[in-house]
């Protein structure tokens, strides 16, 4: 056998899949064509524009950059990353071979048992856990480990491909950032440290300072100007809770809640980013007290509301925790600007979706209760109730079935992002103002975006009603998706304008063969290099082989013909 001549074949099989999985494993948003989307709503243009950012030659403007054709706000939203850990290996949970132990225990007498039937009914009973339990238990361990190390990377590397070729200006994460609310604080910090210095590497912490109560309507937090100086925004992790970080209203704690702010970030808080108007006759149409009182335009800006949505539902187990949720709701809307104004903006970031009737979405209503012993609390909720969803659509957006509400009920413009749904889901909501003669025969009404769109609701007079988008799962198991939101002004209208659109990777599998492709290529390389010096050096490699190959093909055939003559044995034996 010429071992040369197998690795070179070998290397020739491989390499050039190794080349293909990589390059579309590595530049995989460039083969789906994936672009944050522009304000000409024009797809295959906003690919174009991307792929010239990635191209070396591409002329770029005086300032150097290439970006002006971007809506200059791009949020990327990732929904439930959901890391596991301890919890899902076997071995962790149940401990290494436990009924093996038993079985040792009982039969050294280290058990209490009253008679021998006993004992030997249990240590049967413990064979059996072990063969059926224990062993493929430990298998199971040792799949999951190498799977929740991969998976880790997988998430890293949607992360990193999406910012490198993309280009958000800001990230959020939407919730169920690690996997389980049950661990205990090691654990929660480990996933904390998995989180930040694996799968969303060069991701900051938002710092408290700057995660704000809502206070006052002029402080800003960023400007929209795409300069050096808020680049650090890009970096910055909007983290949002999620039941599996914190639990659902009758699980949270302050204990819980402390923790995961600490590691992850404020739970609830807003953030303002303001557009330049650089033209000084449209700048000089913004209200202003002393200069221009009368107008209704306010300076673009883009509010961004992070809300933690697990204790909007009752009964809490902290009642502090809810109160503090109620109030933050509270000041967000105390400080928002009158609904008549133009030119805000507001994107609610929160976890569990609104309210909608079952088969709208694969998550229909559902509530699981603790029994009255356990306190009673919410034990598990797909949706929000549909009061509690009103807060935000009369609460922070202001719309009302009223007419005669201010701003004849309009409201203010904004969308929802969420999580939860892992398969994702794109909804419309909205009241019927010529629905009846008051409020009370005008509920509010749900629809897909995609259905909303093809009837134009949202055009539609006397139909105020606002968007909610749920966000695909980035797991594996459903393709590793992201979601790109561009918000650009429309200065015409002075009104803010909004495009989504949605980034798949694919299951985590390519990922995986890739990299075991990849694996395979460098040891074939190795050996070929190794094999072909020692070759050059006078060893005969495969003169070597054959007699080792040889020798192993002797002792299995001894072998055999020994074991036969055993049993032949043994049979004469039983004649
Ligand atoms: C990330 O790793 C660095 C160095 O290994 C360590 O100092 C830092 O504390 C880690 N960060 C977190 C959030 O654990
Ligand atoms: C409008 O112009 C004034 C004066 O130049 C400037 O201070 C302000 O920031 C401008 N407004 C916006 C929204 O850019
Ligand atoms: C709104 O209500 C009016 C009056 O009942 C009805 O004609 C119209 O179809 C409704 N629009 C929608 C989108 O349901």
């Amino acid at each position: 056998m010429a071992v040369a001549a197998f690795l070179r074949r070998g290397l020739g099989l491989l390499v050039p899949l190794a080349i293909a999985s990589t390059v579309y494993l590595y530049l995989y948003p460039f083969f789906q064509g994936c672009a944050f989307p522009l304000p000409s709503r024009d797809s295959r243009a906003a690919f174009e524009e991307t792929k010239k950012l990635h191209w070396p030659l591409a002329e770029t403007s005086d300032n150097g950059t290439s970006m002006e054709h971007f809506a200059p706000f791009r949020l990327l939203a990732l929904g439930d990353p959901q890391l596991e850990g301890d919890t899902s290996i076997p071995t962790q949970v149940y401990g290494v071979l436990p009924h093996l132990k038993k079985i040792v225990k009982n039969l050294t007498f280290r058990t209490e048992h009253n008679s021998l039937r006993e004992r030997i009914r249990m240590t049967l009973h413990d064979t059996v856990d072990f063969y059926f339990e224990d062993i493929p238990n430990i298998f199971e361990s040792i799949r999951k480990r190498i799977d929740l190390f991969g998976n880790d990377f997988y998430l890293a590397h949607i992360y990193r491909t999406m910012n490198w070729w993309a280009k958000p200006t800001h990230v959020t994460v939407l919730g169920d950032l690690v996997g389980s609310q049950w661990i205990d604080d090691d654990e929660f910090e480990r996933r904390g440290r998995r989180f930040w210095n694996r799968t969303f590497r060069g991701g900051e912490r938002l710092p408290d300072d700057v995660a704000q109560y809502p206070q006052n309507q002029y402080d800003i937090s960023g400007v929209l100007d795409g300069s050096a100086e808020q680049q650090i925004w890009t970096k910055r992790i909007l983290n949002v809770a999620g039941n599996h970080d914190i639990g659902y209203a009758g699980d949270l704690t302050e204990e819980r809640m402390e923790r995961f702010e600490r590691v992850f970030g404020k739970a609830n808080y807003e953030l303002r980013f303001e557009l330049p108007v650089t033209d000084p006759e449209l700048n000089a149409t913004i209200v202003d007290d002393d200069t221009n009182p009368e107008s209704l335009r306010l300076a673009p800006e883009i509010r961004i509301v992070v809300l933690n949505d697990m204790n909007l539902d009752t009964p809490a187990k902290s009642s502090v925790l809810q109160d503090a949720t109620y109030a933050f709701i509270n000041s967000v809307i105390g400080n928002s600007h009158g609904v008549e104004f133009q030119g805000g903006f507001t994107i609610v970031l929160t976890h569990i979706p609104t309210y909608k009737p079952a088969g709208l979405c694969v998550d229909g209503p559902f509530f699981d209760f603790h029994t009255s012993a356990d306190g009673g609390g919410v034990k598990e909720q797909y949706l929000l109730s549909a009061d509690a969803s009103k807060g935000f659509f009369e609460g922070i957006f202001g719309v009302s079935a009223n007419t005669a509400a201010a701003g004849n009920g309009l409201g203010r413009p904004g969308l929802i992002l969420n999580g939860h749904d892992h398969a994702g889901c794109d909804t419309y909501h909205f009241v019927n103002h010529t629905n009846g003669t008051g409020p009370e025969d005008r509920p509010w009404q749900h629809t897909l975006w995609s259905d909303a769109q093809a009837q134009k609701l949202p055009l539609q007079e006397g139909l105020p009603g606002r968007r909610e988008i749920t966000v695909r799962s980035m797991m594996g198991d459903y393709g590793g998706n992201a979601g790109m939101l561009s918000m650009w002004f429309d200065f015409e209208k002075w009104e803010w304008q909004y495009d989504y659109a949605d980034c798949q990777l694919g299951r985590q599998h390519f990922w995986w063969l890739t990299h075991s492709v990849d694996f395979s290529v460098v040891l074939f390389a190795v050996l070929y290099v190794v094999v072909v010096v020692m070759e050059a050096s006078g060893v005969d490699v495969d003169g070597r082989l054959d007699r080792v190959v040889g020798r192993v093909r002797a002792w299995i055939v001894d072998e055999t013909r020994q074991r036969g003559t055993k049993t032949a044995t043994r049979e004469n034996g039983h004649k």
